[in-house]
């Protein structure tokens, strides 16, 4: 995991954040041990805007990977996932542990199950 966190860290780096300065990386690791990244990408158009999470968990999905083992998410200030997030997390990942971490290396472990309580998912459509 702690390969994963680097990883997240680096991708912060490689974050587009005109508008708010809030630079975000993401790394999502896969059953296969591949490590997948991103970061956030702002729009002038603010709602536009993508997540660092979305950004690496949909790069991993179209390089071909269904299953994952944990996401590690990186911000100055070790603020937690969105809401929009959380739920692609739950719907792609089910409930995985989730790394977040701040500027100094500080961790908060969590998983999708604790970020999202009572989560809306496919099972509901049935
Ligand atoms: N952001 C993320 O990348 N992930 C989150 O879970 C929270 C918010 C980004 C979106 C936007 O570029 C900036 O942080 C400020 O909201």
């Amino acid at each position: 995991m702690k390969k994963l966190i680097e990883h997240a860290q680096e991708m912060r780096s490689f974050a587009l954040a005109p508008y708010s300065g809030y630079t975000v990386g993401a790394s999502v690791l896969t059953e296969d041990g591949t490590i997948v990244g991103g970061c956030n990408v702002e729009s002038s158009s603010y709602s536009l805007t993508c997540c660092a999470e979305r950004v690496a968990l949909f790069r991993a999905i179209s390089q071909g990977h269904r299953s994952f083992k944990g996401l590690a998410v990186a911000t100055e200030n070790g603020g937690s996932l969105c809401g929009a997030c959380r739920q692609v997390v739950w719907d792609l990942c089910g409930d995985i542990p989730i790394f977040i971490t701040d500027k100094n290396g500080k961790i908060d472990e969590t998983t999708s199950a604790e970020l999202l309580p009572g989560a809306f998912d496919q099972s509901m459509l049935k």
